[in-house]
């Protein structure tokens, strides 16, 4: 028992990989497995907070947790507009595709004998960035990093860049850490200037660590 509790707070975490249509049967995602968002989800529940998930992996029921099922960046978009209202922690643990479809097809694509098929993407919004702008006072806000090279140099500007009070990075190329794998290391940063540093921990405890060192900054005048 740390002595940490989030009794009281109304926490939103988010988890897994969107689904971008591309038509009515295939999208274009990504490798998350939801797996480190279910832990945060998990763990601030059993802290006391009653916590919504919005998440792209149906994960089964658990006390205190809400599930939110979506599919695109931009159902995840509209359900966490939704879900942050007031929230005093969000986590933004989801793999969100910087890319969607422009015209997605209505129905299924044939084959065709042309041996080339070109689809056309467009940018999604930063979800996190824009839901910062809402974020009440108090409130601390979350993201994640998946990064291959320069993991500290990235987390400092994207702290900058998105408004949030913590990035936390993990280093995908590094063995079992990241992408469905049940253990993580990460870098956490806040824009107070601490920093930790927890290895190879299971994804409940990484959690835990990422939940205690944010819970740290609510009890600050
Ligand atoms: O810039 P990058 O994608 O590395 O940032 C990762 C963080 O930003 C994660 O918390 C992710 O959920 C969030 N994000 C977002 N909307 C996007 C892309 C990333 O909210 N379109």
């Amino acid at each position: 028992d740390r002595g940490i509790s989030l009794w009281g707070k109304k926490v939103v975490v988010s988890a897994g990989g969107t689904r971008e249509p591309i038509d009515p049967v295939r999208f274009i995602g990504n490798r998350s497995s939801g797996k480190q968002g279910l832990a945060l989800a998990k763990v601030a529940a059993v802290l006391g907070a009653e916590v919504s998930l919005v998440t792209t992996v149906a994960q089964g029921s658990f006390p205190s947790v809400t599930e939110v099922l979506v599919s695109s960046a931009k159902e995840m978009d509209e359900a966490l507009t939704n879900e942050t209202a007031g929230a005093d922690l969000v986590v933004m643990a989801a793999a969100v595709s910087d890319y969607r479809v422009k015209e997605p097809s209505r129905s299924k694509i044939k084959r065709e004998s042309a041996a080339e098929l070109n689809i056309s993407l467009e940018a999604n919004p930063d979800i996190l960035k824009g839901l910062v702008k809402a974020k009440k006072d108090g409130s601390i806000y979350i993201g994640f990093a998946a990064e291959t090279d320069d993991l500290e140099v990235n987390l400092r500007r994207k702290l900058e860049s998105k408004g949030v009070d913590i990035m936390v990075g993990n280093d995908v190329t590094r063995p079992g850490a990241g992408f469905e794998h049940d253990t993580n290391s990460v870098v956490i940063l806040s824009k107070d200037g601490q920093r930790a540093v927890f290895d190879d921990l299971s994804k409940e405890k990484i959690a835990l660590e990422v939940l205690t060192f944010a819970s740290r900054l609510f009890d600050r005048p």
